[in-house]
């Protein structure tokens, strides 16, 4: 069934590579963004690769009325809830701003969709919500834990949507774990563009390559790891956001609240993503060993057997891919 959906936080990075998945999918898109990390010209790049117009309202995802107004002036009949501050170093120096913005937009968004009749949520969780992990890779019921207020609020929307889920079975409600996005659109015109430093890996190489910057720094050699860097799993954006087309898809059949870690379910080293960068680029990145980060852990890899049985999504980019579409998108 072709659907109509608003995606909240829908011109950010995930989110305008997720509204290109979704219009080739050949559903239609909404989004709401108030813009405060992001601009309006990623989805302007989508409108001219696919040649649909997105209706972007700029606004705030904690007005309800707002909201309730673009489900029902819009057609919308699922959300995609996206809206949120994402930094987790910031997250712990300002909590209330992180606890009030990304729990307000969820509630809201939610309030928003029951005034309006509409009950098929999708929400972007994250792998963080694992904390520091028993083993890897995770699967879906592993404990939780997160370390930190960012974290924190993933840990309680899902909470909120499950128990939301529980008390009426008109909701179909999913929260997609995820790993460590990388990568861009194939065009190279859909980019991470984060404003400000970045704080992951992928983009601080990226501006290491362009000159930005004079090279990386690498936190810590010391972990438990083949390396000794830190292990995680890279997933190509175009994967991830597809990963939500089939989610959004499997709606139709799902009862209540699920659960799905988006993963390639490969670890991946810092040195060895800093290889993968300088033989996409054929330059030599420059690194500098650091301390660890705070915060940090050795490895977080996904076991996503769940996302591939029940929802039949697989990925299909690997890194090296991932390392040239990111270079491609600069
Ligand atoms: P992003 O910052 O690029 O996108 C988030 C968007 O939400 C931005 O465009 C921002 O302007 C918007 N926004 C924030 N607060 C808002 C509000 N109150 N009203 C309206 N819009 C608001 O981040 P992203 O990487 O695209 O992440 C998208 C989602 O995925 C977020 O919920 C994030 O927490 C989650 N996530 C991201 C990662 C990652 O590595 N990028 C990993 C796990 C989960
Ligand atoms: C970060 C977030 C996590 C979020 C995830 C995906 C933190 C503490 N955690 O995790 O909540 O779910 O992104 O968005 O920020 N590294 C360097 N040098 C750098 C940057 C990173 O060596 O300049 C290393 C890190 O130590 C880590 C790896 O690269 O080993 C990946 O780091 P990053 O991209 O920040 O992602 P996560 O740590 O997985």
């Amino acid at each position: 069934m072709s659907e109509t959906v608003l995606v909240t936080g829908g011109a950010g990075y995930i989110g305008s590579h997720t509204a290109m998945a979704l219009i080739t999918a050949g559903h239609k898109v909404v989004v709401v963004d108030n813009f405060v990390n992001a601009k309006p010209d990623a989805l302007s790049v989508v409108a001219e690769l696919t040649g649909v117009e997105i209706p972007i309202i700029d606004g705030d995802a904690r007005d309800v009325e707002l909201l309730t107004s673009v489900i029902e002036d819009h057609g919308v009949t699922a959300v995609i809830h996206m809206a949120a501050l994402k930094a987790v170093g910031e997250s712990v120096e300002m909590p209330l701003e992180y606890y009030g913005n990304n729990l307000e937009t969820a509630i809201a968004t939610l309030q928003a969709m029951r005034d309006a009749g509409i009950y098929k949520f999708v929400f972007s969780s994250s792998a963080t919500v694992y904390g520091d992990p028993e083993s890897c890779p995770i699967p879906e019921d592993a404990s939780i834990g997160a370390t930190n207020p960012y974290g924190m609020t993933k840990e309680m929307i899902e909470v909120i949507i499950r128990d939301l889920a529980a008390s009426d079975d008109r909701w179909k409600v999913t929260a997609l774990r995820y790993f460590n996005p990388v990568g861009a659109h194939e065009s190279g015109k859909i980019s991470e563009a984060p404003l400000g430093k970045p704080n992951n890996l992928m983009p601080m190489i990226m501006e290491v390559a362009t000159g930005k910057r004079e090279k990386v720094m690498v936190f810590g050699d010391d972990w438990p790891t083949a390396d000794g860097t830190g292990v995680r799993d890279y997933i190509h954006i175009m994967d991830l956001v597809e990963g939500h087309v089939a989610a959004l898809e499997h709606l139709d059949v799902q009862e209540g609240y699920e659960v799905y870690n988006l993963g390639q379910g490969e670890g991946v080293s810092v040195l060895e993503l800093i290889r993968g960068v300088e033989e996409a680029t054929g330059m030599q990145i420059p690194y500098e060993v650091t301390g660890r980060r705070a915060g940090d852990i050795a490895e977080c890899v996904a076991d996503p057997s769940k996302a591939n049985s029940v929802l039949g999504w697989k990925t299909t980019r690997d890194i090296a891919q991932a390392c040239r579409d990111a270079w491609n998108s600069q």
